[in-house]
C-alpha cells in the first residue's frame, strides 16, 4: 500500500488538481472471476477512459526446477490477469463516447522462440501478444487497443543488468512512445531502439547458431542457477 500512496502522492505534486483512488489487488492466487469483479466493481462508477495491464513478473528457470507456486503465480499474473481484467472492463469501455483504449503491455521476448531459461516468461508474453492481436480485430472499431512490446527497459523487473545494458531504455521513454502511439498503431516498442530489435528477434529465433548463443550467456544461468 506504501508504494500505491507514494504513486498518489508523486501524482498530486506533479498535478494538485488530480483526483485518485487506490484498489489494492494481488493477482496472484486469485485467478477466479469472484476477484476480477471485485475490482471492478471499486471502480465501475467512475468515467474510466483507459485501462493498462501492466503488471507482470519475470520467471526464469526450467520447469522442473522452479518451485511449482512460483509457475501458477506467474501465470496468474502475466496470462490470467491480462484477460480477466480486458474481460470485466471491456463492456463499459465500449459503450464511452468520447473512444476508450486498453493498452495490454507485453515485451519483445514473447516474439522469441526457444529461448532456453525463459520459456515461461516468454510463453506468457506470447499468449499476451495473440489474445491482443485477435482481441484488435474483433473491437477496433469501437476502441483502441495497444499491444505494448518493449525491449528491455530500466525498472525493477531486470534489475541491474537493464542499467548496464546498452539497450536498456528508461520508463519515461518507453511510456512516451506508448502514448504517442496510442489510438495510430495498434502494436508499438515505444522506442525505435526496440521497434528495430522485432525483425531480428523473429529471423534469430530460426537459427540454431543464436540458439547456441543465448543458451551459453543465459540459459546455462537460468536453468540451473535457481
Ligand atoms: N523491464 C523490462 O525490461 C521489460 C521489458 C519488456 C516488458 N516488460 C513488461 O513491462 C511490465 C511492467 O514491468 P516493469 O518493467 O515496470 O517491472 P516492475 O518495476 O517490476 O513492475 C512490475 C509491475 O507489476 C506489478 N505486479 C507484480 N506482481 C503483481 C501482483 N502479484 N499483483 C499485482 N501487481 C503485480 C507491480 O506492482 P507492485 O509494484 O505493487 O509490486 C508493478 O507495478 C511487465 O508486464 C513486464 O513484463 C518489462
Amino acid at each position: 500500500m506504501s508504494k500505491l500512496q507514494a504513486v498518489q502522492q508523486e501524482l498530486k505534486t506533479i498535478n494538485p488538481k488530480i483526483s485518485t483512488k487506490i484498489v489494492q489487488a494481488d493477482f496472484t492466487g486469485n485467478a477466479n472471476v469472484q476477484f476480477y469483479q471485485n475490482i471492478y466493481d471499486q471502480v465501475k462508477d467512475l468515467d474510466i477512459s483507459i485501462l493498462v495491464n501492466n503488471a507482470g513478473v519475470m520467471l526464469n528457470g526450467r520447469v522442473d526446477l522452479i518451485n511449482p507456486k512460483a509457475l501458477t503465480d506467474t501465470i496468474d499474473v502475466n496470462v490470467v490477469q491480462v484477460c480477466m481484467m480486458t474481460s470485466q472492463f471491456l463492456p463499459k469501455l465500449l459503450q464511452r463516447q468520447p473512444r476508450s483504449a486498453i493498452i495490454n503491455v507485453s515485451s519483445l521476448i514473447g516474439y522469441q522462440d526457444a529461448n532456453a531459461g525463459s520459456g515461461i516468461y516468454c510463453a506468457s508474453k506470447a499468449y499476451v501478444n495473440f489474445f491482443t492481436s485477435a482481441f484488435t480485430e474483433e473491437v477496433k472499431e469501437k476502441i483502441d487497443i495497444q499491444l505494448m512490446t518493449p525491449g528491455m527497459a530500466q525498472t525493477n523487473l531486470c534489475g541491474e543488468i537493464s542499467q548496464s545494458n546498452l539497450l536498456g531504455l528508461s520508463a519515461v521513454s518507453v511510456v512516451y512512445g506508448s502514448i504517442r502511439d496510442l489510438g495510430y498503431e495498434a502494436q508499438t516498442s515505444g522506442h525505435w531502439s526496440h521497434e528495430v530489435q522485432l525483425p531480428f528477434l523473429k529471423l534469430l529465433s530460426q537459427i540454431s547458431i543464436f540458439h547456441a548463443v543465448t543458451d551459453y550467456w543465459f540459459g546455462r544461468k537460468y536453468l540451473y542457477n535457481n
